[in-house]
Formats: structure tokens, sequence, C-alpha cells
């Protein structure tokens, strides 16, 4: 094996700690997803129950099973003890009770639940632990609520920093995606609640969600679209999927034979359930007969749904056969026995919005949060010498858990930044706050907006003069200002893709004005999509990413913005320069209308900038510290591996400042002889560790060498192409602090 570069010169001077001692913890390196977080997969025991229950039901009560019968469960069949199988969004936390027909709300006073940081955050925490803690916390709150589904995780691709769902997502990067949706998964269903992957798939935009037909090649739709569903079923075994809204090769994908039938069920194994979108079937016997299971959310009375009188008229003319309708029911009964819906004594209870709960969000939030400059080391606040600051931004007061179109959580608890700066400060600090920027929108858009717009809200950019004046007022007679600007859930949002990346409501000349009457400020972003931070990164010395981060959210920050928690939180996605530099822009493949073919192909995301060598603002990967870390001693277990062998990564770090910290380890990896069009670099492994001031820690990444695959289309196969492949190892895609080659035989 050949060391190429090992960037620090002191790298042979540092010697093992105690941790690489530490046998089980290396064991644990090398286990797969499946030992990591084991999965209950679907049993077949209540076969002969099943085949009872399905003896003894009538055509119009398996119809009823098939359908919403409400906005967000379906009829169960009381008589037999089948219950209704009652749904819940979603991503953010335990949705508050919708009425039974519409969407307003229920009204119910003991639907208050923990609203949970957001998927881009989890993301940018890069440790699947924490997204195991957040599935079986969010599972638990399902149980309290009574559901037997959760419509979570949400795992399409990033594939535009557009993208109105940005923040409801994980991330750019295929296999980051499924290393955080496994355990996701696997801690909802602990709980016995259904996960409900979503959106099958390449649902990658809002504009003309309903309708598009989406095209890629076969390669890219293996190799970045599908691997996370693919590992939710194979590795978690996810209890249900969610039907996309769009199409895909002209098929939409509720009714898709390819997807839902042969790609799912056939070449995957999924035994669970298939459940629509809300209004995204389009047909009765062909929704059914490829692949789906369960319609929900049509717009109209129960009864009207594709899968309700219509069904049972097309039975009883022949076009389908019972038989067919008994395969779905049979799915359904299996999932249902297998959360204890049905014959379910010891059934997780659950809690809901408990301290517990609070603290799994808390613990999130603080590892997600993202440094991006520190060029004065303002940060953390030194508070010697301090004695007032400024507080500007409407972000600073501004919630979260609701707003936008989509699901959002009611809570008791939603802790602003404002707020977390003032539980966390001293008493003798004063805090001068001011609103600085409005949330406005113009009118015609508003309206808009509160229908279902496919296009972002149009904002007032001008700012108010008051508002303005208070601001710089704050600014000057503070010893320092901390910004908290963004967006919001009502600007980025489900149903609309953004127009640009431009900063709303006049922001970036309230963030110049205020860095021009006091140079001691920080700006902190909060948001769940990359936006324009040219001038701000150029202009101001202190810069934090964070996100739309849950009820405990302004506590975190705070603890961030004071050193209390050392930042550890790296980006899921790249932030483009500008947005012609993002591969779906550059070759000006969105949104597309009728259909939208995806032409960059396999090159999504960094895998775009680092080949085509664009500079991106921020990498794919990227987060500072308040300490600084060392890599060294990089090598590989091995020289040459065969196909079924895992190659295994020795590394060293040390922490070489004066603080504790936590960082990622990221293996990207490069194949330049080979055959066929390949990415610059690939993330196929990382590693967040934790490593106290002045210590060193030997750790161990394991990449199966069936990571190293691509997708030949000709043969249908995933093929290691043999060769000389370099493991670089780094702590972004674009910062590399090491490298390995390493031979496939
Ligand atoms: C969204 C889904 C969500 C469903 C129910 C749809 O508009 O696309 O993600 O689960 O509504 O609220």
């Amino acid at each position: 094996m050949r060391v190429n570069l090992i960037v620090f010169s002191l790298a042979t001077l540092i010697l093992c700690n105690t941790s690489c001692k530490d046998a089980t913890k290396l064991t644990k390196d090398v286990k797969t997803e499946k030992t990591l977080f084991p999965s209950k997969e679907i049993s077949l025991d209540n076969e002969t129950k099943i085949d009872a229950l399905i003896a003894e039901m009538t055509l119009e009560e398996k119809a009823g099973m098939l359908h919403g019968s409400s906005k967000f469960a379906t009829e169960g069949v009381e008589r037999l003890g089948i219950p209704k199988m009652n749904m819940t969004d979603g991503p953010l936390g335990i949705r508050e009770e919708i009425s039974k027909d519409s969407w307003a709300p229920a009204g119910w006073d003991n639907d208050f639940a923990t609203y949970y940081p957001a998927a881009g955050s989890v993301a940018a925490t890069w440790n699947p632990e924490l997204s195991y803690k957040f599935g079986n916390s969010v599972g638990q709150e399902a149980r309290a609520r009574d559901k037997d589904v959760l419509l979570s995780p949400a795992i399409n691709i990033i594939r535009t920093p557009l993208g109105g769902r940005t923040y409801e997502y994980f991330t750019e990067d295929p296999f980051l995606n499924k290393k955080l949706a496994v355990p996701f998964i696997v801690g909802i269903q602990d709980n016995d609640v259904m996960a409900c992957v979503k959106h099958f798939a390449v649902n990658n935009q809002e504009t003309n969600r309903d309708f598009v037909d989406v095209n890629t090649d076969e390669r890219t739709l293996r190799e970045i679209y599908l691997p996370a569903f693919k590992a939710s079923v194979q590795e978690a075994n996810a209890y249900s999927v969610m039907g996309a809204y769009n199409k895909f090769r002209g098929d939409f994908l509720c009714e898709n034979d390819y997807m839902q039938n042969k790609i799912l069920r056939d070449e995957w194994g999924f035994k669970g359930i298939v459940i629509s979108d809300w209004s995204a079937v389009h047909s009765t016997v062909k929704t059914l007969v490829n692949g789906l299971d369960i319609e929900m959310g049509t717009r109209k009375p129960a009864n009207e749904f594709f899968l309700a009188d219509k069904l049972i008229a097309a039975v009883k003319d022949g076009e389908i056969s019972e038989e067919e309708i008994d395969k779905h029911i049979r799915r359904i009964l299996r999932v249902l026995f297998q959360v204890k819906a049905i014959d379910g004594t010891d059934r997780t209870e659950g809690s809901l919005a408990t301290e517990e709960h609070y603290k799994d969000a808390y613990d999130i939030a603080e590892e997600s949060i993202v440094l991006l400059k520190n060029e004065k080391n303002l940060l953390p606040l030194q508070l010697e010498g301090i004695n007032s600051i400024a507080v500007i931004g409407n972000n600073a007061t501004k919630k979260n858990a609701l707003g936008g179109y989509g699901a959002g959580v009611k809570t008791k608890r939603e802790v602003t930044p404002l707020d977390g700066l003032k539980n966390r400060l001293p008493e003798n600090i004063k805090i001068n706050y001011a609103e600085g920027y409005l949330e406005r929108y113009s009118k015609n858009d508003n309206d808009q907006k509160i229908e279902v717009t496919l296009n972002t809200p149009t904002t007032i950019t001008e700012l108010d003069p008051e508002k303005l004046k208070e601001a710089l007022e704050a600014a000057k007679k503070s010893d320092l200002a901390i910004i908290f600007a963004g967006s919001n859930r009502d600007y980025e949002t489900e149903a609309s893709d953004r127009k640009d990346l431009s900063l709303p409501f006049g922001q970036e000349e309230l963030i110049q004005k205020v860095l021009a009457v006091n140079p001691n400020t920080i700006v902190v972003m909060i948001g769940g999509a990359p936006f324009d931070l040219n001038t701000i990164k150029e202009k101001s010395s202190s810069l934090i990413w964070s996100w739309f981060n849950g009820s405990e959210g302004g506590n975190a920050l705070a603890d961030v913005i004071l050193g209390k928690v050392n930042p550890s939180g790296k980006l899921p996605w790249t932030m483009p320069k500008r947005i012609e530099d993002s591969p779906a822009h550059a070759t000006n493949s969105f949104p597309g209308d009728e259909s939208v073919t995806y032409e960059e192909g396999i090159m999504v995301g960094y895998r775009w900038f680092d080949t085509k060598n664009i500079e991106p603002l921020y990498p794919f990967g990227f987060g500072l510290s308040y300490t600084d870390f060392m890599f060294s001693n990089i090598s590989t277990n091995k020289e040459s591996y065969s196909e079924d062998e895992d190659i295994q990564i020795h590394f060293t770090i040390k922490n070489i400042g004066d603080r504790d910290g936590k960082e990622v380890a990221q293996v990207y990896v490069s194949h330049p002889g080979s055959s066929i069009e390949k990415a610059a670099k690939e993330l196929k492994g990382f590693k967040k560790v934790f490593i106290k001031s002045g210590a060193t820690q030997n750790a161990i990444i394991s990449i199966p060498v069936k990571e190293l695959a691509y997708y030949q289309v000709s043969t249908k196969k995933w093929v290691v192409e043999k060769g000389t492949y370099i493991l670089k190892i780094g702590n972004s895609s674009r910062n590399i602090l090491g490298e390995v080659s390493i031979k496939i035989n």
C-alpha cells in the first residue's frame, strides 16, 4: 500500500492512545448496517390467521382498507378485529391532528409534540447514531398518539439547491443518505410503528411535481437516486414506502410497474406496503396491478377514491380479480400484525413531548450547527469586557415548527435564537434586540402562496427604514452584534421551488450596513438550503449555519455561540457560488416542463463540482471547529482486495487545539483508470469521532469492496472494476489530508 501524502509533518510521531486498544470499538466499525442497527423483517408467522381473515371479508370491506377514509387513516374491519390504519406526518415530528375530511386542525388540546430538527440538520450531524435517536424518539411520539405509520423519513436526493423541500431531505450524496436513512427507519420501527420512506422516487423538484415526467439514464437512477431506498428496504426492513407524485419514464410513480413491482419487490424483495402520496393516484386497476397498496389523500369523498367504488365496480366487471385485491390486503394485514396493531398485547405505548425527547432534539441540533467562518476568532464569544450585545434579525424570534405548505408540528416548546441567548447569557449582559428586516411578501404572490403555488412567493426586498434605523442604533450602541438571518419555513416550502439563491427580505443590505457600523458582528444563517452568501462570506469575519432546528434549536445555537458546545456539523450539500455552477442548472435541465431529463447524470452535487473543477462557495462535508485536528498514519490493512472483502482504512486523528471536539473523517474514492465515466470522488465512508484536547485517537473506517461498484447497464449488474483505486481521507470533499492507493484484483 502506498501512502501518498500526509499533510502534517508531525504525523509519524503520533502514538496510539487507549482507544486503539479498544477491540470492541474497532470490530463494531467493520460490522454491516444490519448488525449496527438491527432491524426486524416482516414476519410470515401469521399467514394462517391472515387467510382466515381474508376469507371472512366482503369486497367492500377489502376496498375500505385500500384507500383513505379520512385525511390520515384507512378503514378497518371492526367486526374482525382489524383496526383502521392511522398515519401521521412526518419529518419534523408528529403533526397536529387534522380534521377528518379537511386540512383544518382538529383542535385537540393533547396533540402538542416535540418539534425535532429538520432532516437537513440531522444530515449535517453526519452521525448515524443521532439519526437512530431521532427515529426512536419520534417513533415513541407516534405511538403516544396511537399512530401505526409515520410518513417519514423523506430521503429524496437534493438535485438542485433551489428545491423547496431541501430542508426536509438529507443530502445530495447517496452514500450519506443511506447511512442516515437506515438507522432512522430502524429507530421508528423499534416502537411498533411503520416508517414510510418517501417519496419513491426521483421526486427532486416541486415545480410541476404533480405531473412532471422525470427521465434519468439507468445508471444514474441506480447509483444516485435509488441507493437509500434500496438500503431502507434491504437493511432497515422498512415496512412501508410512499409512492411519489411525479412520473418516471412516462408512468406515474404510483402506477409504475418498473419501479414498484420490478425494482422494489422483485429485485429488492420488499414485503411491505406502498402508500400513495396524497392525491398521487390516477387509476384503479393499473395502480393496483402495478404495485400500489393504499391510495391516500384524494380531495374527494372517500367513496370516490380510485380504490373505492370504482374498484368494486372493476372487480364486478371482471377487470381485476379478487385474488389481486387479496394480495394487497395480505400485505396490509402482515404489516398490521408486524407493528402489533392486530393481536398486540405488548405494543409500545410511547410518550409525547417529554423532557427526554426535548433532550433528543437538543442533541441533534447541537451537533448539526456548521461553523463556516471564524477569521477573527470572535467565536466562541469571550464575555469578559462585554456589556451589551445587539441581537438583530427577524430570525432571532421567528418560529418554524409550523409554517409554509406542508407538515409542521404543534409544540409547546420552540426556543428561538433570542430566547436561547437570554437563557444562556449572564444577566448583566444587556441584549439590544432589533427586528432589522420584516418577513414580507408581495400581495399577489402571498395570496398564491396560501393556495398552492409552484413558484416561491416573491418577497419585498426593500428594508423598512424604521427597522433598519433601529438595527443600526442597536449595533452601534452594543459591544458586538449577532444577526440572525436566512430564510424560514414560509419561504422554503413544499409545493414551491425557489426562484434563485438570493437572500429574501433585503437581508443582504441589512447585514452589510450592520457590519459597517459594528465590525464585531457575527452572522448566523438559519435555513435548510444553500443561499447566495458570497458577499456575506467576504465581508463578515464570523459565519454560522443553523437549521430549522427543533424545539431546542435556540439553546443549541446559544451553546455553540458561547462555546459550551464545540461545533461539529458539516454541510450535507454543496453551497455553490452561483446557481449556474450547480449541475442541474449548468446543464439547463431544471425544472423542465411536462418532462425533465436529468442531463448531469451521475454528476450530482460535489461529484459535478469536483469533476469539473468548479470552486464552490462552501464544499460538501465542510464545517469548522473551535479546535484543530490533525490526520496522520493513514494506511490500509492490505494492499489488494478481492470483491468480497472489506477495506479497512486505519488513521490517526489528533486534537491539536485547546478544546475538546468532534471531527468527521470522510473517505472519498477515486478511480482514475476506470474504463467508464466516474466522478472525481465519491464518498464511501465516514466516521465522527470525539477527541479530547491534546488527545490522539486511532480509528478505522471499513468499506466493503462492493461499495466501489458501478451499475453496469448492459448486464444489469453491479460491477467492481479491477485496478488501482485511491482512497482520499479528509474533513470535506475539498480538504483532502491524505491518500492511500489500493488494488482490486
Ligand atoms: C407530501 C407528503 C406528506 C403528505 C401528507 C404530501 O403533500 O408530499 O410528504 O406526507 O402530503 O401530508
